[in-house]
């Protein structure tokens, strides 16, 4: 009996555990309000093409317009291939893109795993985009074959320990996202028994920052929310729909008293917009992370499912900058530079302003607040006027 429990508390040391509330609470109290976005440059075409490439030149050049309109935070999928090919010189790489980052001060959070899209990842070469399609090449990792055969599996826990150990102490890192979209590919009685030994594999690697599956608007009660609520260290979650589903779906993940962090949002035709969605997280101090920064070769300014040879939407359905650096929205962006990252709202720092002119003249207030660059009304009626204008088009 006494060498059960000194063999429990032994692993209870050597393990790491999950983090309690409090503990998570804690940690995010001392952080910023994190804005940012899913990073792949544009000059690749999927994660595998951004680590075989390693366009550092774009890296820098698209990091920095991220850095000029106040991101401090970027989520980059990783993939186990390159791990498979050497370890080593993945670390380097890794670390290499880490530092690139924090030169803007902008924190990783990486994805370990992926279930959409492509099943069949390869290294080497990657094809080119199919004209017109959303996200035309973007790979899982690991492929179907992996998935499939449980002997590949313990190598894959192999690679999720070790990543973890290599950087668990590396501040440019902020969290671990284990798995994107585990039930993406439409198989979560095969993909769940996979999570659980990724998760205790993490733990093993017992790493400073905290540990996240990603949540869905989905039933919290399905076997897979249940399996994630139950083992993140933060909540993190996607969201791509309207600020009334998004503030519903808040309202639940609330109860489970965590910091909430969303990874996945903005899809401009479908109603999650920028200066309504961000300005939400913003006041809930709720970590912003949308779809894409830059529209390149991932094409993910098409819808989902667009056809072959699409012609470009007059209104792009994710992404904030074009190649060139051109914003799709100077408003945005606008929008984006008022939000400095301090808990305050948007209305608080127009206020001053029209203050400090009222003694001047009652009539000068009005113009000072049309002035101001973005107001919560101006905000809502610039996304009204967008989604009618996409109702029109559409
Ligand atoms: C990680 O950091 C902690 C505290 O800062 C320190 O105690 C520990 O030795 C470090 N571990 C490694 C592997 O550097
Ligand atoms: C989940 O909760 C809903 C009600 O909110 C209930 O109808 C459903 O049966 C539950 N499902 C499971 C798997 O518990
Ligand atoms: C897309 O355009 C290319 C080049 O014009 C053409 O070869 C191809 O057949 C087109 N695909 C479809 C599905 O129309
Ligand atoms: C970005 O937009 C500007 C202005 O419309 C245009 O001149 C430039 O060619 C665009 N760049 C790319 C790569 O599409």
């Amino acid at each position: 009996m006494l060498l059960y429990f000194t063999v429990l508390i032994l692993c209870g040391c050597i393990n790491g555990a999950r983090w309690t509330a409090e503990k998570a609470n804690a940690w995010y109290a001392e952080q910023p309000w994190y804005f940012g976005a899913n990073f792949v440059p544009s000059t690749s075409v999927n994660e595998i093409d951004m680590w075989q490439t390693f366009d550092t030149a774009t890296m820098e050049r698209e990091l920095g317009w991220a850095k000029d309109i106040n991101m401090n935070i970027m989520r980059v999928f990783l993939h186990v291939l390159f791990y498979q090919q050497d370890a080593q010189a993945y670390y380097k790489q890794m670390d290499d893109f880490l530092t690139i980052a924090d030169r803007f001060h902008i924190k990783i959070a990486f994805v370990l795993f992926d279930e959409c899209w492509r099943p069949e990842p390869k290294l080497g070469p990657q094809p080119d985009p199919i004209p017109g399609q959303h996200n035309s090449q973007w790979v899982r990792c690991p492929g179907q074959e992996s998935l499939l055969d449980q002997t590949k599996w313990p190598f894959l826990k192999q690679y999720t320990t070790d990543i973890l150990s290599r950087f668990s102490n590396d501040s440019r890192i902020i969290f671990w996202d284990l798995y994107n979209e585990p039930q993406c590919s439409q198989q979560v009685p095969i993909v769940l028994p996979l999570l659980r030994e990724i998760y205790s594999a993490a733990l093993t690697a017992n790493p400073q920052q905290p540990l996240t599956f990603g949540i869905l608007p989905e039933p919290l009660n399905a076997s897979l929310s249940v399996f994630e609520l139950e083992s993140s260290d933060i909540i993190t979650f996607h969201n791509y729909q309207p600020l009334a589903d998004l503030m519903e779906q808040v309202a639940g993940l609330r109860k489970f008293n965590r910091p909430l962090i969303c990874t996945e949002y903005m899809a401009r035709p479908v109603g999650s917009t920028f200066h309504i969605n961000t300005l939400f997280f913003h006041q809930e101090k709720i970590g912003a992370i949308n779809w894409g920064l830059v529209a390149g070769k991932t094409q993910t300014y098409f819808p989902w499912g667009s056809p072959e040879n699409a012609s470009t939407p007059l209104v792009w359905f994710h992404d904030i900058f074009n190649a060139s650096g051109k914003p799709f929205s100077p408003y945005e962006v606008q929008f984006f530079k008022d939000l400095d990252g301090s808990i305050t709202t948007i209305s608080t720092s127009v206020t001053p302003t029209s203050t400090s002119v009222t003694p001047t003249s009652t009539s000068v207030t009005p113009t000072s607040t049309s002035v101001s660059p973005i107001s919560t009304s101006n905000i809502i009626l610039i996304d009204m006027l967008l989604l009618f204008f996409c109702l029109f088009i559409f």
